[in-house]
């Protein structure tokens, strides 16, 4: 196997930019590794409006424009927005938002309450929002799934591990019942039954999955290694080691409704290193590399490109980037944090100083 590879820009189905010095500080490093992006809502305030994320994209733009006085050369990064499906989100948004000429709306991300960060807004059950899941199927508009039972019908909280397995037997099945049209994205798949749920339903353009770099890398032996390991924190959590090889086992397959979602979640140091860890991992830095290294591992880097750089973009009815990137097979190490102007530190994952101890990079995108 050769020890280069190119293929067509990236795109990542999912990612969290957030806003102010912390959204300066992570989204030039999306921009500069991937050519599009599906943008998260779980902002706070979330977007819950076509106008909310017009000003949001501009942001974005805003940073790339511009970032700490010196003119960036990403400004062709096109970041794609979402809605978040909050009870004050309409119907009469959804159709704003389909169509929209100054901000377009790609899809309606659905958190369940008090699964994650930033979930205070989201229905405990998505089946409970009826007439926008309605709306959205009858335009086009793709819902995005965090596919986790958070609290059950009694308002009791399930077991974290379960929620993914909870939510493919009894909710995905309903929800795919009752709106048969719905385009569907299920989001970080983590677990053997959502990989054996997509081998039988998913369908180009129609039923598709995305998956994250740190479910592909790691399992839960690793994020509880020599102690708790906060960097490795996120949800889904990341699942026993049959979870992850099953994970590993469907990306190789190639299938075309499978694609890249980085989750890359930026949190304050403060926030990570802290007596209650938040959700959430940072890996915007690393993550072409690993998605890379996984599957030069898995011995498919042919199947690299279309995972990446094609089904993504298609499922959004985009075209894929004109541009490519080269990786070459070179171990490297990070050890520095991303640093906002207001000088907080935010920690990638695979990083030599807080991560797992002394890691090491594999591929290395080349300038
Ligand atoms: O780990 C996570 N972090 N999972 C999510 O669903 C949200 C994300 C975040 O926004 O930090
Ligand atoms: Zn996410």
């Amino acid at each position: 196997m050769s020890d280069t590879i190119t293929i067509k820009k990236p795109f990542d189905s999912h990612v969290h930019l957030r806003r102010g010095a912390m959204l300066r500080a992570v989204t030039p490093i999306t921009a500069e590794k991937f050519y599009s992006a599906i943008v998260m809502p779980n902002t706070e305030p979330p977007i819950e409006t076509v106008e909310q994320a017009v000003e949001y994209k501009k942001e974005i733009l805003a940073a790339l424009k511009n970032h700490q006085g010196v003119a960036l050369m990403v400004s062709a990064f096109e970041p794609l927005m979402t809605l978040y499906l909050t009870k004050k989100l309409t119907p009469a948004e959804i159709e704003k938002g389909v169509s929209n000429d100054v901000c377009k709306i790609y899809g309606v991300k659905s958190y369940p309450y008090g699964a994650t960060t930033n979930s205070q807004w989201g229905f405990r059950s998505i089946l409970e929002a009826k007439d926008v899941l309605k709306k959205m199927e009858e335009v086009g508009m793709p819902l995005l799934l965090h596919g986790e039972v958070h609290l059950n019908e009694n308002n009791e909280e399930e077991d974290p591990y379960d929620g993914e397995k909870l939510f493919i037997a009894d909710v995905l099945p309903r929800l795919l019942e009752t709106y048969p049209k719905l385009k569907v994205s299920l989001e970080h798949m983590s677990t053997s039954q959502a990989v054996d749920f997509m081998e039988k339903n998913g369908k180009d353009g129609q039923l598709v999955a995305t998956v994250t770099p740190t479910h592909l890398m790691y399992d839960r032996r690793q994020a509880f290694s020599g102690g708790y390991r906060p960097l490795l924190h996120m949800k889904p959590l990341i699942k026993r080691r049959e979870h992850k090889e099953r994970v590993r086992e469907l990306v190789k397959k190639g299938l075309p409704f499978i694609s890249a979602g980085t989750d890359s979640a930026p949190h304050p140091e403060s926030k990570k290193f802290s007596s209650c860890c938040v959700f959430g991992v940072f890996n915007s830095p690393v993550a072409v590399e690993l998605y890379t290294q996984v599957f030069d591992e898995l011995g498919c880097l042919d199947k690299l490109e279309n995972f990446m750089s094609m089904n993504g973009p298609r499922f959004y009815g985009l075209e894929p980037s004109s541009e490519t990137i080269t990786l070459a097979k070179k171990d490297w190490q990070t050890s520095e944090p991303v640093v906002t102007e207001e000088d907080v530190k935010v920690w990638p994952i695979c990083n030599t100083q807080h991560g797992l101890g002394n890691e090491t990079v594999h591929w290395q995108v080349q300038a």
